[in-house]
């Protein structure tokens, strides 16, 4: 691994398993991650954008450790293999269901510390008042219990949380999703703020376009389980060179407006079971011709960017 990376992984897979024989062995499979390359370097936000169910938790669920790779290597520059004590931690969409409802707020933000290290009360009140600051939340209301928040607080005691531990690289899956617009550039704007002053790395989960442009220095482009296209944010999202992220730009032209929706007005997406043959997006693509019925490797484009179009070649 090259000195600023903190996380690769190559040719990863995570197949679920979803039916089963007599014999109890799995016959057919949700193919979440298919080949997926990628690696994360210390202090950006890499951004990860796609329509539902293009594998975006799966694959922040496989780097947080909780899903295992069920083809390809995942290589850590910490050890450790799930996110007990490995320098990871995770911001959910929804702070109300990962939040503990019967926990104080200070409990919930030290949980990662005593889990790790069993410090005593004292100690942790004191390190749950010096974030619950840093994240806008005042010291008093330490001994309030979630659902006294609002879902932005909620979010903000999320992220305070997930800070205690001082991790190496935080997962933020949706994390302003479920959140009124007001509140959503809050809290982006917050842990922006958060990044220059601890120096952190962000994986940065969206299918909301705006939002990745925003936040990200890189972005990764997922279709179907697979990467199609890879770089920096201003050429990937300024001048897109795959087909799908070009369809994907076109038909977000509001900040409010989501992928999904927009999308699904569309060809419908190809089923996961049964993986298409060839580019997995020419049942989809404006440009699909004769040649692409070969399966499509990662190709070099614009800029350090990658591709997976026999156009972009
Ligand atoms: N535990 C699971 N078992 C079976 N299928 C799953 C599981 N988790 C996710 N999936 C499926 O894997 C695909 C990718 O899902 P997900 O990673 O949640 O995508 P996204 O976050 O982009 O919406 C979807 O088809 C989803 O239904
Ligand atoms: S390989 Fe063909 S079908 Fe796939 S994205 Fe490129 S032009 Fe479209
Ligand atoms: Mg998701």
């Amino acid at each position: 691994m090259n000195a600023d990376e903190l996380l690769r992984l190559e040719r990863v897979q995570v197949h679920y398993p979803v039916k089963y024989n007599w014999r109890g062995r799995p016959v057919n499979f949700v193919h979440a991650l298919n080949g997926v390359d990628l690696s994360i370097r210390r202090g950006e936000t890499l951004g990860i954008v796609g329509e539902s169910g293009c594998g975006k938790s799966t694959l922040a669920q496989l780097l947080m450790g909780l899903v295992p790779a069920t083809g390809g290597e995942v290589f850590r520059a910490r050890e450790g293999g799930s996110w007990f004590g490995s320098g990871m931690q995770m911001v959910f969409q929804d702070p109300q269901s990962s939040l503990d409802p019967r926990l104080p707020i200070w409990r919930i933000i030290t949980e990662p510390v005593y889990i790790q290290k069993r410090s005593s009360e004292a100690s942790r009140r004191a390190l749950a008042a010096e974030l619950a600051e840093q994240v806008g939340i005042r010291a008093e209301y330490l001994d309030r219990l979630p659902h006294e928040f609002s879902g932005g607080q909620r979010q903000r005691i999320s992220i305070a949380r997930a800070l205690s531990s001082e991790p190496d690289i935080m997962v933020l899956d949706e994390p302003t999703s479920a959140l009124d617009i007001s509140v959503q550039a809050q809290i982006l704007n917050l842990l922006k703020a958060l990044q220059r002053q601890r120096n952190l790395t962000y994986v940065l989960i969206s299918h909301n376009v705006s939002v990745v442009r925003h936040m990200s220095d890189r972005v990764a482009v997922m279709y179907l389980g697979q990467i199609v296209e890879l770089g920096q944010t201003a050429q990937v999202l300024g001048q897109p060179a795959h087909p799908y992220t070009r369809l994907l730009l076109d038909s977000t032209p509001h900040a409010s407006r989501s992928l999904d929706e927009a999308l699904s007005l569309a060809v419908e997406l190809p089923s996961n079971r049964q993986l298409p043959t060839g580019c997995f997006f020419k049942e989809r693509c404006p440009q699909a011709c004769a040649g692409c019925e070969q399966p499509q490797a990662m190709v070099p484009g614009v800029q350090g960017s990658r591709v997976r179009c026999q156009l972009a070649r």
